[in-house]
């Protein structure tokens, strides 16, 4: 059994560093696990998510909400958690705290290496639009945080 609950101590932050690094395992910097928890827990918006099984982190999902976008990020299951149904609950956890902020439209990046997944998100109403996804780094604030 499942529990989405607002990421809120340590032991979730732990747990969160650890399951991230077995999902995506990114290596660019700004994507640091430690680093992305505190730059997300410094806004204090309320929209970070853990999927728990016990006392265990199985899962997570960030959102964002600018006053004209939704946006969701960090959507991961852990592999001895998924096809149960744990994502699609997270997206709509998610999806719940956006628009109960009056969020009109929630968008979502994937990487190019990770396709597969839109299988995932059009399952759940979402689907490919003709943008060009454009990004730049501030290397001034992408500093390493504490472990
Ligand atoms: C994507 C992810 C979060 C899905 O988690 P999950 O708990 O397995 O998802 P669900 O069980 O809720 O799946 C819901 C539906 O999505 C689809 N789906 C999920 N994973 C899929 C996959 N690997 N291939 C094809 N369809 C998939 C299916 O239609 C599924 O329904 P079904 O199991 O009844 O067939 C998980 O696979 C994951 O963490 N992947 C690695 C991280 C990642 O890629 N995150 C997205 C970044 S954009």
């Amino acid at each position: 059994m499942h529990v989405i609950a607002d990421y809120s101590n340590e032991h979730h932050r732990t747990a969160v560093i650890a399951l991230w690094e077995t999902v995506f395992g990114y290596e660019t910097a700004h994507n640091t696990p430690a680093l992305a928890i505190d730059k997300k827990l410094a806004v204090n918006d309320g929209l970070f998510f853990v999927a728990l099984a016990g006392d265990e982190v199985v899962g997570t999902v960030l959102a964002g909400y600018d006053g004209h976008r939704g946006w969701l990020y960090s959507v991961a299951v852990h592999p001895a958690h998924r096809r149960r149904g744990l994502g699609a609950r997270l997206v709509h956890h998610a999806e719940n705290a956006l628009t109960g902020r009056g969020c009109m439209k929630i968008n979502l990046q994937i990487v190019s290496t990770n396709e597969s997944v839109k299988t995932f998100y059009e399952a759940l109403g979402y689907s490919t639009e003709p943008r060009i996804s454009m990004g730049k780094r501030i290397e001034s604030n992408i500093a390493m945080p504490r472990g």
